[in-house]
């Protein structure tokens, strides 16, 4: 991590595999710029346990996730690759800001709210998640954060857990900004809704080619028009609009036609990334995970340092 370049720091959960709107909602943008500053990318496995109760099944996709970074083109030399639980100053922090903020405040959190409305009780870890989520940020002093549409309220939470602790114990975080990409801050799943490990509408981002098949031949079409909404939506992540344009008018009305198009542009983007993540293997990707977190844990070890005499705590 270097002293001069912005830092610019972004995670996923591994909750499940990564589907495509991962991919240009946050990854992407992350690719696209990670070079230019001084980047980290991490696996939120503290965040996943707050859904995931399966010990097997939460080690595997940690793996998983890191193999999908590496799969699109994230290079670990030019980026810091990290798991959150090897760096315990994380869950520390979170437990500071969750001391400064108030329980109504949470209780406006997004994925709190929606899981009550669903009649579901949240667990108290679901309930704070936006505090573990600015302790991931704040602690490497972080400037920008590509995420998806859905996270803008989880960075605002951040920029408030910075200002409550600058203003009771003196300036010590910077405030983020959130990169979010129009176009791609909300990717549609094939039934049209955002698309959602938890909603099982997903093109998965590293699936075989017969799951991608079958996940683009069961894209809803019941538009009766010239052109499947559906289908388009994602077909512009692939492809520029006057290409679309006209592939779509030429095939007015053939929805499957238009729909192996769209299969054969998902294959040509993926097959090359599917074929590096077949290469990896699991020792090398924990050696990665391994490097990173200890990369990492020297500045969010140095930022606790400050943060615990500034709160009080050190003798
Ligand atoms: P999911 O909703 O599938 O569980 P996550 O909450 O793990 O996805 O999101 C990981 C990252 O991917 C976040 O930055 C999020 O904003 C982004 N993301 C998830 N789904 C989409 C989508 N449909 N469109 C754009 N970005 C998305
Ligand atoms: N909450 C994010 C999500 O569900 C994951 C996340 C946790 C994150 N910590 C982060 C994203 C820090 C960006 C920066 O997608």
């Amino acid at each position: 991590m270097s002293e001069t370049k912005k830092r610019l720091l972004t995670g996923l959960q591994p909750s499940g595999a990564l589907h495509i709107g991962n991919y240009f909602g946050a990854l992407k943008p992350f690719l696209d710029i990670y070079g230019e500053y001084d980047s980290s990318l991490m696996i939120v496995d503290y965040h996943a346990l707050t859904s995931l109760k399966n010990p097997t099944e939460l080690n595997r996709n940690i793996l998983d996730v890191a193999k999908d970074y590496l799969a699109i083109g994230i290079d670990p030399s030019k980026a810091t690759i990290f798991k959150q639980s090897d760096v315990p100053e994380h869950t520390e922090l979170a437990w500071i800001f969750d001391c400064l903020v108030t329980v109504p405040f949470l209780m406006q959190g997004h994925a709190y709210k929606d899981k009550v409305a669903k009649g579901l009780e949240a667990n108290a870890g679901l309930f704070t998640y936006p505090m573990l989520m600015a302790a991931d940020i704040l602690l490497y002093d972080t400037e920008i954060v590509p995420v998806g549409e859905d996270q803008r309220q989880h960075i605002e939470y951040t920029r408030e857990a910075a200002s409550k602790f600058n203003i009771a114990f003196g300036e010590t975080f910077k405030e983020p900004k959130e990169q979010i990409l129009k176009g791609v801050g909300v990717v549609p799943g094939i039934d049209g809704a955002k698309m959602s490990k938890s909603y099982g509408n997903v093109i998965p981002l590293f699936g075989s080619k017969d799951e991608i098949t079958k996940a683009v031949m069961g894209i809803v079409t019941d538009s009766g028009g010239d052109r499947p909404e559906n289908v388009y939506a994602i077909h512009a992540l692939f492809k520029n609009e006057v290409e679309l344009t006209a592939l779509y008018e030429a095939n007015k009305k053939n929805y499957k036609a238009l729909k192996e198009a769209l299969i054969a542009d998902i294959e040509a983007v993926i097959a090359p990334m599917r074929e590096k993540r077949d290469s990896l293997s699991d020792e090398e990707v924990k050696l990665v995970i391994k490097e990173g977190g200890e990369r990492a844990r020297t500045i969010a070890s140095a930022k606790m340092v400050d943060v615990r005499k500034k709160v009080g705590v050190t003798l």
